[in-house]
C-alpha cells in the first residue's frame, strides 16, 4: 500500500511554477524528487533552502529520456507526478520552436508511457491512489476578443503560438492516456502567473528590472493585449487542491479573476518602482514605456472562467493583483544576488535576439 510519506515526482521543479510549488510542497511535510534538465529557465538556486533536506531529491536529467524516468520511479515509488517542465517562452517559441516540440510533445509522451508502465504494476490500492497531474495553460484555447465570455473546460482548443500548440498536443496525449488505459491524469490550464523566481525574460520582471535600471521597457504593439493574472502561489494551491480533489480524467481552468492591458500592468511595475526605489534624475518610470514592433500571433486576450474549480473544489484565488504585484517588485528588489545570476551571456544574447530588432512603433 502507498503511504501518504511516499513521495511525488516533480518535473521542472527547478523552474519558476515548479520551484515555488516545491517549496511550499515541501514547507507543508512532504517529499518531492525532483527531475529538471536545468535548461536556462531552471535554477537551483530557487531551492537553495533545501539544500541537503532529506526531503528534496534534484535529479538533473530529461523527461525525454525514458530510461532515466522509468528508473526514477521504480525506485523512488511516488504517488503522484506533477508534470511542469516545459519550454515556456512564447517569444523563444517563434524564434526556435525545435525544443518546444522535443520537450512539450515528445517530453510528456515519455512521460505519459514510463507512467503508464509503472502504474501498471502497482497493486489496486496503489493504482486507486496514484495521480498524474498535467500543468497547462490558457494559451490553447487561442486568443478572445473584448466581448467574448472567458475561456471555460468546453472552449475549442485554438492554438496561435508553436508554444501553445506543443502544450496543445500535450494536452491531448494526457487526455488519451485516462481514456485509452486509464491512467490516473488531471489536467490543469491555467492564465499567466507572477511572482518570486520568475526568469527575466516574461513580461512582468523584465519590466520590474528594466524600471529599476532606466532602461526602455518595450511594449508589444499597441499595450492593450489582455492577460489575466494569477499569483503563483495561489496556483500552487489550486494544483494541490486538483491532486487532492480533482476528478479524474478531467481538467480544471485555473486564474486570477484579474484581467489588465499589458500597458496598464507595465505602468502598474512603474509606479511601484518609482515608489521604493525613487529616482529624481531618472524621473517618472513611465517615462520608459516605448511601443515596438509586435510579437507575431499576439493573442489579444486571455481570461479564464474559473468557476468549475470553484465549484467543484472549493478553489479561489486569494491574492489581489495589486497586492501581488508589489510583493513581486519588492522581491526582486531584495534579490539582487539572484536576479545577476541568471542574467548570464546566454541571456543577454536573448535580449538582444529580442529586442535589438523590434523598432519603435
Ligand atoms: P519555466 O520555463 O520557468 O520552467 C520550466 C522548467 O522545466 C525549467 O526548470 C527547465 O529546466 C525544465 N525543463 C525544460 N525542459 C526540460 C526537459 N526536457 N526535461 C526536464 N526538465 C525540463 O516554466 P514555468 O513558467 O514555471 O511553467 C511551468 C509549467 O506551467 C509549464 O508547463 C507551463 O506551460 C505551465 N504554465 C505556465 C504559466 C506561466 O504563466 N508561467 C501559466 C500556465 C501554465
Ligand atoms: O497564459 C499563460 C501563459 O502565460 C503561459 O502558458 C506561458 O508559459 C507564459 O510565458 C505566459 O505567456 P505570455 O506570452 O502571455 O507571457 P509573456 O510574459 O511573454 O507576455 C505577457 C504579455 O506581455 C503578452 O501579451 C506579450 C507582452 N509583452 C511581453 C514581453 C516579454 C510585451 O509587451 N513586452 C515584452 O517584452
Amino acid at each position: 500500500m502507498m503511504k501518504c510519506c511516499c513521495p511525488i515526482l516533480v518535473t521542472g521543479g527547478a523552474g519558476f511554477i515548479g520551484s515555488n510549488f516545491v517549496l511550499q510542497w515541501i514547507g507543508l511535510g512532504g517529499r518531492v524528487v525532483n527531475l529538471d534538465l536545468l535548461t536556462y529557465a531552471g535554477n537551483p538556486a530557487n531551492l537553495a533552502t533545501l539544500e541537503n533536506d532529506p526531503r528534496h531529491r534534484m535529479v538533473a536529467g530529461d523527461i525525454c529520456d525514458a530510461e532515466l524516468v522509468g528508473t526514477l520511479l521504480r525506485e523512488h515509488r511516488p504517488r503522484a507526478i506533477v508534470h511542469f517542465a516545459a519550454e515556456s517562452h512564447v517569444d523563444r517559441s517563434i524564434a526556435a520552436p525545435d525544443a518546444f516540440i522535443r520537450t512539450n510533445v515528445h517530453g510528456t509522451f515519455t512521460l505519459l508511457e514510463q507512467a503508464r508502465i509503472y502504474w501498471s504494476g502497482l497493486d489496486e490500492a496503489e493504482k486507486g491512489a496514484f495521480r498524474f497531474l498535467h500543468v497547462s495553460t490558457d494559451e490553447v484555447y487561442g486568443s478572445l476578443a473584448a466581448e467574448d465570455a472567458a475561456f471555460s473546460e468546453t472552449t475549442a482548443y485554438a492554438p496561435n503560438s508553436p508554444y501553445a500548440a506543443t502544450k496543445a498536443a500535450s494536452d491531448h496525449l494526457a487526455r488519451a492516456y485516462f481514456h485509452t488505459y486509464g491512467l490516473p491524469v488531471l489536467t490543469t490550464n491555467c492564465s499567466n502567473n507572477y511572482g518570486p523566481f520568475q526568469f527575466p525574460e516574461k513580461l512582468i520582471p523584465l519590466m520590474i528590472l528594466n524600471a529599476l535600471e532606466g532602461k526602455r521597457l518595450p511594449v508589444y504593439g499597441d499595450g492593450a493585449n489582455v492577460r489575466d493574472w494569477l499569483y503563483v502561489e495561489d496556483h500552487c494551491a489550486a494544483i494541490r487542491t486538483v491532486l487532492e480533489k480533482g476528478r479524474l480524467g478531467e481538467t480544471y481552468n485555473i486564474g486570477g479573476n484579474s484581467e489588465r492591458a499589458n500597458l496598464d500592468v507595465v505602468t502598474a511595475i512603474c509606479g511601484v518602482v518609482d515608489e521604493l526605489r525613487p529616482n529624481a534624475a531618472m524621473g517618472p518610470r513611465s517615462k520608459l514605456i516605448q511601443f515596438v514592433q509586435d510579437r507575431p500571433g499576439h493573442d489579444r486576450r486571455y481570461a479564464i472562467d474559473a468557476s468549475k474549480i470553484g465549484r467543484e473544489l472549493a478553489w479561489q484565488p486569494k491574492v489581489r493583483f495589486e497586492d501581488g504585484l508589489r510583493q513581486t517588485v519588492t522581491w526582486y528588489l531584495e534579490h539582487t544576488d539572484w536576479v545577476e545570476s541568471v542574467r548570464t551571456g546566454a541571456y543577454r544574447d536573448w535580449i538582444r535576439q529580442n529586442y535589438d530588432e523590434r523598432t519603435s512603433q
